[in-house]
């Protein structure tokens, strides 16, 4: 890559097409990816497997440490392993999704998730996707994007990518999720300081990521 050291920042709303965008950024600047809410899902899938309440903030608290968590950040192929197994499709999973904000919420979860979050940025030369990279997570990024779009436009995109149907029903869970993700104490969604915001409702994927390329080629790492 020509900024070998470069971190690029992508913070938003669900559904705004943080992943696609990211990985699809990574991709052309020849930069790592890291998922971040993959890692949320993981702990969440990995808290649901043991029998753990996910509910119960003290012993959701108490297990935060247990599992071993390794990303793989190839953007062409992006893994989440937890205590060596590959979590990557289980994650996805709608049980998952509907427990992971309030698991997400639990500030033991969130502080065993920084160090690991920091130790995979390290040197840089990554683009780095979730709720609160550019405020907390990283906030030296050279690039941070807001990525934001309507919740129609949401809601329609992931219905489509899930192969389903029922758009109100989907539209309900990512707005649920953004309350939850927005209003929580520790880190919540909001736009960092210094963040370009990108509001992706009328662009296609590949106008969005010709935006944040064209970003990365102005910052000096
Ligand atoms: O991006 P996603 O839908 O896979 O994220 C799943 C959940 O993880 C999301 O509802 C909130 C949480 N999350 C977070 O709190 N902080 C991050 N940096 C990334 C995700």
């Amino acid at each position: 890559p020509d900024q070998p050291s470069l971190v690029v920042a992508v913070d938003g709303t669900s559904g705004s097409g943080k992943s696609s965008t990211s990985r699809g950024v990574a991709d052309r600047l020849g930069l790592r990816y890291l998922d971040t809410g993959a890692m949320f899902r993981a702990i969440t899938w990995w808290l649901l497997r043991e029998g753990i309440d996910v509910r119960d903030v003290a012993a959701v608290a108490a297990a935060a440490d247990r599992p071993r968590l390794a990303s793989g950040t190839d953007p062409l192929e992006p893994t989440i392993t937890i205590d060596g197994v590959d979590v990557s499709v289980e994650i996805r999973g709608e049980e998952v999704t509907a427990a992971v904000s309030p698991v997400s919420a639990v500030p033991e979860v969130r502080a065993r998730l920084l160090d690991l979050q920091r130790e995979v940025i390290g040197a840089g030369g990554i683009v780095v996707e979730g709720r609160d990279i550019g405020s907390v997570v990283w906030p030296q990024a050279e690039v941070k994007v807001y990525l934001s779009a309507d919740p129609d436009a949401r809601a329609i995109r992931r219905t489509a990518e899930q192969g389903g149907t029922d758009v109100a029903t989907t539209q309900q869970s990512l707005l649920e999720r953004d309350r939850i993700d927005s209003g929580r104490a520790t880190a919540p969604l909001t736009m960092a300081d210094g963040a370009v915001h990108v509001d992706s409702t009328h662009l296609t994927l590949d106008e969005v990521i010709e935006t944040i390329v064209a970003l990365a080629a102005q910052a000096r790492p």
